[in-house]
């Protein structure tokens, strides 16, 4: 296909990535599998080791400078994120390790103190496992039900059906993912959440795909809870956070117990720090937070929030060039066509199984994830077992994608 021109310096921005630049089974390496994590700018791996290397010390700890400098740069970082999607307050933002954990954090906190006997939890059809699992934990426990709400064919999220099982259910949570890891669609989140609010539900957000490509004002949506995960914006791994809106997140027992959460501890009893440390138990990944500052930093050089910038009419464009050329493949089918997408090309193609495309794919240094992508029931709804996912990111081009169509014809040639 023909190479259309490019407005962001895509060279450039590939130049700091430099797990990117390597050789693997003797081709030149074809990152397609973003979704499962991006690659790291080079700012971000610094960040982490010129934290161990200079500043090394334990937060809101010592008196003594090394760990006052950690506590300021991790402490700023809150800042940072808080800044980034619009929280009202830096200690709305709690630090977790991860979005998995983010997400069990709401389960078992506002799920022990607010969910009882046939309430209802309703999870999109197409939620990931870890926005589907701790809702079944802590519903067990409680005597709640969860219910999926449906999806399209295409993967979009069917709002009328929606507001038909609020009418009918006493809803106490409605969880959705902003973007979906395995079909690339882009949730209405706002709408989603003005339709759970007018029905007196709370919404959760599982934004672990989002943050990279679509950012969200959190407080322009009104979300209550947003789950984030850093290793796939560009971070480190072991690291996310969850903003939640203060009254709730006041009202919300601790999750973990442990220092740094507590104001008092005796043998009677303990009383709880304020937020956000009431959330924070132990040493945190400080080095970790810190590279995800970094992250961040870079998200706002490439000015990932801007609707209408450069970075995101780039991304958008190579999207639809990689959708245009999967399609001109005969015997591939795409899996997933909503109306607005980022990032994710699944498909699935005749006579060969995802796995064997993947590993095929391999041999020729061209790395994409293939199964179910912690979606079963996603799968089921759609009926196919796994796809093979290419998924993509800011520093992806249309020459990988070229490279990708190529390696598809092999795998064709190898099944006949
Ligand atoms: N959830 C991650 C993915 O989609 C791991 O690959």
């Amino acid at each position: 296909m023909e190479t259309a021109s490019t407005s962001i310096d895509l060279k450039q921005i590939r130049a700091q990535f430099p797990a990117l630049h390597q050789s693997v089974h003797g081709h030149s390496l074809v990152y397609l599998d973003s979704a499962a994590t991006t690659q790291k700018p080079a700012s971000v791996i610094l960040a982490e080791s010129d934290f161990y290397e200079h500043h090394n010390a334990n937060v809101h700890r010592g008196v003594h400078l090394l760990s006052q400098l950690a506590t300021d740069q991790f402490e700023a970082v809150r800042v940072k994120l808080a800044e980034f999607i619009n929280a009202p307050d830096p200690a709305t933002v709690l630090w977790t390790k991860g979005c998995t954990e983010a997400i069990n954090l709401v389960a078992h906190s506002w799920g022990s103190t607010h969910l009882a006997s046939g309430d209802v939890i309703l999870l999109s059809a197409m939620e990931h496992h870890a926005n589907i699992v701790p809702w079944q934990l802590i519903a067990e426990r409680m005597g709640a039900q969860i219910l999926p709400f449906p999806i399209s064919d295409e993967g979009d999220i069917l709002l009328p059906k929606l507001e038909a099982l609020l009418q009918a259910h006493p809803v106490k949570m409605v969880g959705v993912k902003h973007v979906c890891n395995a079909l690339g669609t882009v949730n209405p989140v706002a709408a989603i959440t003005r339709l759970a609010h007018a029905y007196g539900a709370r919404v959760l957000i599982d934004g672990a795909q989002g943050l990279a490509h679509c950012p969200l004002d959190v407080t322009l949506a009104d979300v209550d809870f947003y789950a984030m995960s850093a290793h796939k914006a560009y971070g480190p791994t072991g690291v996310g956070a969850l903003y939640g809106k203060r009254e709730l997140l006041e009202a919300m027992p601790p999750y973990q117990g442990g220092g740094d959460m507590i104001r008092t501890v005796s043998w009677e009893g303990t009383t709880y720090n304020d937020l956000p440390n009431k959330f924070e138990p132990g040493t945190p990944n400080i080095a970790g937070v810190i590279a995800f500052g970094a992250a961040i930093d870079f998200l706002n050089r490439i000015e990932i929030q801007d609707r209408s910038g450069e970075a995101r009419r780039e991304e958008a464009s190579v999207l639809t060039y990689g959708t245009e050329l999967l399609k001109s493949i005969p015997g591939v089918r795409l899996i997933g066509e909503a109306q607005e997408k980022v990032g994710v090309l699944s498909f699935v193609m005749e006579r060969a199984h995802p796995h064997d495309i993947g590993t095929i794919l391999d041999r020729q240094g061209i790395a994409i994830r293939t199964g179910h992508h912690c979606c079963m029931p996603l799968m089921k709804r759609l009926g196919v077992p796994a796809t093979a996912r290419a998924s993509l990111a800011i520093y992806s081009t249309r020459e990988e994608l070229d490279g990708l169509a190529a390696g598809i014809t092999k795998v064709k040639e190898l099944f006949g």
